[in-house]
C-alpha cells in the first residue's frame, strides 16, 4: 500500500467510527460552523491545533504558516482574520508559536535560504532586531532561541492589534481577545505569554480614529 492510500483508508475507518458513536455527528457538523476561536499557528506537523487542545471539528477556525507570522500584506492571513472576526464573530484569536520552531531557528542563522524563504524569515529577523539588547544578553543559545520564539509570538499579536479589522471589532463589540501562546514540543504544554483586549492601549501611531 502506498503511504497516501493509508490516509484514505484511515479516513474511512474514522468516519465509520464517528457515525457508529453518534449517527448525527456529520449532519450536525455540516449545518453549523460557529467556532469561538481563531488559531494562528505554525505549519509544523507536530503542533496540530485540535489535538493539543483536545477540541473537535467545528470548534477552532485555523490558519497556519511557517513560524505563525501575522504579516499585513498577507492576503491569505487577512482573509482568514476578516472572515473569523467579522462573519464568524470569534471571541478569541490565538497566536500559538512553539519552542524548537524551525522557522525561528532558521532566522537566527546567516544562511541563504533563497529568495522566498529569505523574504518570509526576514520578518523574524526584524523581531530579533527590535529586541537585540535583551536577546544578545542571553548567553545560552537554547534559551536565546526560546526567548525569540516568545518575542515573535508577542510581536505577531501586536500586529493583529494594528489591523483595522481588530480595532473595529474592539470598538464596536469589545471582542476578540488576543492571546499569545507558546507550545512546548517536549512536554505538550502550552504557556500563555501575552494578551491584549479591547481595553488594551496600543501605540497611538497605529490607532485608526475614523473607523
Ligand atoms: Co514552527
Amino acid at each position: 500500500m502506498k503511504a497516501y492510500e493509508k490516509l484514505l483508508l484511515e479516513n474511512k475507518a474514522w468516519a465509520k467510527e464517528k457515525v457508529e458513536d453518534d449517527p448525527e455527528y456529520f449532519n450536525r457538523l455540516s449545518l453549523i460552523q460557529t467556532p469561538k476561536f481563531l488559531w494562528i499557528g505554525c505549519s509544523d506537523s507536530r503542533v496540530p491545533a485540535n489535538e493539543i487542545t483536545n477540541t473537535q471539528p467545528g470548534e477552532i477556525f485555523v490558519h497556519r504558516n511557517v513560524a505563525n507570522l501575522v504579516i499585513h500584506t498577507d492576503v491569505n492571513l487577512l482573509s482568514v482574520l476578516e472572515y473569523a472576526v467579522v462573519h464568524l464573530k470569534v471571541k478569541h484569536v490565538i497566536v500559538c508559536g512553539h519552542y524548537g520552531c524551525g522557522g525561528v531557528k532558521a532566522a537566527m542563522t546567516n544562511h541563504d535560504f533563497k529568495q522566498v524563504l529569505n523574504m518570509w524569515l526576514r520578518n523574524i529577523k526584524d523581531v530579533y532586531r527590535l529586541h537585540t539588547d535583551e536577546l544578545n544578553n542571553i548567553e545560552n543559545e537554547e534559551q536565546r532561541f526560546d526567548r525569540l520564539v516568545e518575542l515573535n509570538v508577542i510581536e505577531q499579536v501586536q500586529h493583529l492589534a494594528k489591523t483595522s479589522i481588530i480595532q473595529k471589532a474592539w470598538r464596536n463589540e469589545q471582542r476578540p481577545d488576543l492571546h499569545g501562546w507558546v507550545y512546548g514540543l517536549k512536554n505538550g504544554v502550552i504557556h500563555p505569554v501575552f494578551e491584549m483586549k479591547a481595553q488594551t492601549p496600543i501605540d497611538r501611531l497605529y490607532q485608526y480614529d475614523d473607523l
